[in-house]
């Protein structure tokens, strides 16, 4: 039997969706579009959305708006994925890394503080598995800062909500979701949305990512001379798909379902593991619901998560690591900080493994899986 490490749940409800559009034959720039982007400003309370092709492509878009002077220092997390450290060069902006606090996934204030200077020009914020970081503290940090702009990646948190029970994204400049197939929701594979209060932003965003035209040809075609449109900025394609939008509202409906669905496996995750000792799991402060996408837990050190890890391969268990190295490790990031800044991240990234969690898994499967972990540990004995 193999157990999947992520696995998208979409059924005869995305499919009849799609089915509409394709009998439509309207593909892109349509009104699924606008009502995914409505429908997700409305559920989470959120002033202003819009749908970009990747969480990804909605990075580059808010830190191209910024208008930033060219080598401007963007703080973001050591302990990351790509895509903030990505966008960060692709915009000729220079990456300044943080850690996270010792033994923790949150990150290290202390350390943004020391970073901030005047050529800071914004700080990119990656909430990580479901759990939020301390917005509220970095807000404070930057009060003195006024221009220094916050940026949340919240790929990892749709739904989540702080310590005040405020949905993520609230608080900040921008934040930007993901709908990638290991996500929360899907939206058939890939697609974004940013959101933010500032409309000027949003409206910005809606020029960059439909090539730089000043109206899309949605906007365009209740006027006369519907062609006519002006390019005044460099812009880019980074629009969604109908068919894409139409499996976001329908994935949407169910995000509840999804969230709640992680929570009962997590649940059962541990308690079946909280007797080994040489098992920790991910916990914060600052989130009061969490919306929780992957299975981590912290091992003793890399010997013991290496071999753990090739064990539960061997068993057909499908893992993997998020993240190891960290990005500032990377080749193409290592010039940018010095081991000694990033210790705490280098440390944790090395004790974690990712374990299959997804919405079509049962608690019988993490039964099992937990077995296959219990046996590790006794067979270490
Ligand atoms: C924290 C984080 N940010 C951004 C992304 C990229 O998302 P997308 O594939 O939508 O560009 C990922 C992808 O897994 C991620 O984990």
């Amino acid at each position: 039997m193999k157990f999947f490490l992520s696995q998208p749940n979409l059924d005869h409800d995305e499919f009849k969706e799609i089915k509409k559009i394709y009998n439509r034959q309207w593909l892109i720039n349509g009104p699924v579009v606008k009502k995914f982007e409505n429908n997700f400003k409305n559920k989470f309370h959120y002033k202003n959305a819009t749908t970009v092709s990747s969480c990804t492509a909605g990075l580059e878009l808010v830190l191209k708006s910024l208008d930033l002077k060219p080598k401007s220092e963007i703080i973001i997390s050591s302990f990351n994925f790509i895509s903030s450290g990505l966008v960060t060069l692709q915009q000729n902006l220079k990456p300044v890394f943080i850690d996270l606090k010792k033994n923790s996934f949150d990150i290290c204030l202390d350390s943004l503080k020391k970073k901030i200077n005047k050529n800071t020009g914004a700080i990119i914020v990656t909430h990580f598995n479901g759990y939020l970081q301390p917005i509220n503290s970095i807000k404070k940090i930057l009060k003195k800062y006024p221009k220094i702009k916050l940026i949340e990646d919240a790929a990892h948190v749709l739904g989540a909500t702080d310590e005040n029970k405020t949905y993520v994204g609230q608080k900040s400049y921008a934040a930007v979701f993901s709908f990638g197939p290991t996500k929360m929701i899907t939206s058939a594979g890939m697609g974004g949305m940013v959101v933010s209060r500032e409309k000027k932003l949003i409206s910005n965003i809606n020029e960059l990512k439909s090539y730089g035209m000043s109206k899309s040809s949605y906007d365009r075609k209740k006027n006369a001379k519907s062609w006519v449109y002006e390019i005044k900025k460099l812009g880019n394609n980074y629009r969604m798909t109908e068919i894409q939008a139409a499996v976001g509202i329908t994935q949407l409906k169910k995000l509840n379902y999804f969230i709640n669905k992680r929570n009962i496996l997590i649940k059962e995750y541990e308690k079946f593991l909280k007797n080994i000792k040489k098992i920790n799991f991910q916990y914060s402060n600052f989130t009061t619901n969490r919306s929780v996408i992957y299975f981590v837990i912290i091992l003793k050190n890399q010997l013991v998560r290496d071999s753990l890890a090739e064990y539960l391969r061997e068993k057909n268990v499908g893992i993997s690591v998020h993240w190891d190295p960290p990005l500032s490790n990377h080749y193409l990031f290592k010039k940018f900080s010095k081991k000694s800044d990033i210790t705490n991240s280098i440390l944790l990234a090395k004790k974690l493994i990712t374990l299959p969690l997804h919405t079509k898994m049962t608690t019988k499967d993490v039964k099992k899986i937990c077995k296959f972990i219990k046996n590790f540990f006794h067979e270490q004995n």
